[in-house]
């Protein structure tokens, strides 16, 4: 069990900021092991990717492989995929999610869900509509684990002039990446040339709508984007900004470099 070094209430989120990105992420598995407990083991569960949560799922094969923690009735979601990509593709969040989770826990692949970088085009919004049909169905998701993008994103949910009402209505959808999202996916793409420049992303209003939403950054790189979000305004020029909309129910888990602007 980790404790944070100090927990803040802000906007109606709590913030847990932790000594180092390790402890957080021992305390983000550990809230997810619960979550699964919680629900006699049959929790749904939305998942992300990126290096953030990465010692997130090391943790949850550990507790796996120690014999504490079962995925046998788990259902996942995750949060988006680049469009078009194979799940071949060692770039694709599916072989991601292989690689870290799936392939080490007792998840049943036909419950492990990511949106398919495969669907051709002309159905990819019958596609993304059906996800969200999905996640409802099974009862909605008991938690939302996210990152953050520099840029505030949220899933691949980019920074936008809608009006605040119009994006937390955003569903499930095929988007186009914003340039900060592309040069800071240039080293798995080896250079930003080659970055797959759209995505399908869960919406801001199916994130919103989950049970219980957990936040992670690490880093003096998302310390700005955390501040914005937590004590700026909110704002679709900065998603994660729209968490503010669902006080009581926003863990933010963070390390002191990225709570350094709060
Ligand atoms: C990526 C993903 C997000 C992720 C974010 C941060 O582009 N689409 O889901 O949370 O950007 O990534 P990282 O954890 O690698 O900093």
């Amino acid at each position: 069990m980790s404790a944070p070094a100090r927990v803040l209430s802000l906007a109606g989120a709590s913030v847990q900021v932790f000594v180092d990105s390790s402890s957080a992420c021992l305390a983000a598995a550990d809230a997810i092991a619960r979550t699964i407990h919680a629900a006699n083991g049959r929790a749904v569960l939305g998942l992300a990717t990126g290096a953030t949560p990465e010692p997130v799922y090391a943790r949850l094969v550990g507790l796996h492989r120690a014999g504490e923690l079962s995925f046998a009735g788990v259902t996942t979601y995750n949060l988006d995929e680049y469009y078009p990509i194979s799940p071949l593709d060692p770039r694709s969040y599916r072989a991601y999610m292989h690689r870290h989770l799936f392939a080490h826990v007792d998840l049943p692949p036909n419950r492990a869900h990511v949106l398919d970088g495969t669907v051709p085009e002309a159905f990819a919004a019958e596609h993304t509509a059906q996800y969200d049909r999905w996640i409802a169905a099974d009862g909605g998701l008991d938690l939302q684990l996210l990152g953050i993008g520099r840029n505030g994103h949220i899933g691949f949910n980019e920074p936008s002039e809608l009006a605040v009402d119009e994006a937390l209505k955003l569903p499930t959808r095929l988007v186009s990446l914003h340039p900060v999202t592309r040069a800071d996916a240039a080293r798995e793409f080896d250079g930003e040339a080659h970055v797959i420049p759209r995505a399908l992303t869960v919406g801001v209003a199916p994130i919103l709508a989950a049970r219980s939403i957990l936040v992670l950054a690490f880093g003096p790189r998302k310390a700005e984007a955390v501040a914005e979000a937590v004590r700026g305004p909110v704002t679709p020029r900065l998603p994660a900004s729209l968490l503010q909309t669902v006080p009581g129910k926003v863990v933010w888990v963070l390390d002191e470099a990225a709570a350094k602007g709060l």
